[in-house]
């Protein structure tokens, strides 16, 4: 019952992003270089939280604008990430979506991300398996020869720049081809649905990947650090989020 009600919410903030007006978005640098937000980022967090809240009133709240960074250790939280895409957004690209995570004690108890130009609602509850739009998903059991390999860059931690290639550059030649969707949490979707073997990224922010973590993990998938390492909610880390085939195959060679 609570979940329907969450993503009734998340499907209206949709609604939002599809009427925008992308000519006066408000675009606002966060402080590095190309970490933007948009009035419509702050306004759907605005909203997520008031609604949410009021679904779950006992419920913390951690989300990425306006330093709502509630700690989600303690009894259930929600981990927000209102636009994940944002550049994408500002540039009409049509590949951007609402991601909320609801955590109990610091782990996923339920998550979904909602792409809104395509309506496709990904969901999953910890034991019951991930969905989109209310079907069964799986990851690929394939391995990376059979597979698209996705990768996000994380513009703004440019220290990671020639890592991050290096790594894009042995899973190109091992897969079928490269793709860079510009939204973490649907990419890593993507990877639950079997449309992407792997995503791999140096550096994303729980808010990105919370609600992803547990629909790749309920579709067969691993998701780790690029090393290999568990993920927890509670800092920005590496992610390697594959079908275990892939993953095997993917975390050798990113250690060569
Ligand atoms: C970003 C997107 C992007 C990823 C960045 C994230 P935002 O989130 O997920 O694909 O490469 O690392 O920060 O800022 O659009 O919510
Ligand atoms: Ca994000
Ligand atoms: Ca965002």
């Amino acid at each position: 019952m609570i979940l329907s009600e969450i993503q009734e919410v998340v499907r209206e903030c949709g609604q939002l992003m599809l009427r925008a007006d992308h000519a006066h978005a408000g675009v606002e640098n966060k402080g590095k270089y190309n970490d933007l937000v948009t009035r419509y980022d702050k306004a759907i967090q605005d909203i997520l939280q008031k609604r949410l809240l009021d679904i779950a009133p006992d419920a913390h709240f951690l989300g990425e604008e306006e330093n709502v960074h509630e700690s989600i250790a303690k009894g259930r939280a929600f981990v927000v990430d209102p636009i994940d895409g944002t550049t994408n957004f500002i540039f009409d690209y049509k590949h951007s979506c609402i991601s909320v995570g609801l955590t109990k004690f610091g782990r996923m108890l339920f998550g979904c991300v909602y792409n809104p130009y395509t309506r496709e609602m990904y969901s999953a509850v910890k034991g019951e398996g991930a969905k989109l739009n209310g079907k069964e998903i799986h990851c690929s059991d394939k391995g990376l020869a059979d597979n698209l390999v996705a990768f996000g860059t994380a513009r703004y931690q440019t220290e990671d720049t020639d890592r991050i290639f290096d790594h894009a550059k042995k899973l190109y030649l091992n897969s079928l081809g490269i793709r860079a969707g510009g939204s973490a949490a649907l990419d890593i979707c993507r990877v639950a649905s079997g449309a992407n073997g792997v995503y791999l990224e140096l550096m994303l922010y729980p808010w990105d990947y919370a609600a992803a973590s547990l629909i790749v993990m309920e579709a067969g998938g691993f998701i780790s650090t690029a090393e290999g390492g568990m993920i927890t909610l509670d800092q920005p880390c590496s992610i390697l989020a594959a079908g275990r085939q892939c993953w095997k195959e993917a975390s050798q060679l990113l250690s060569e």
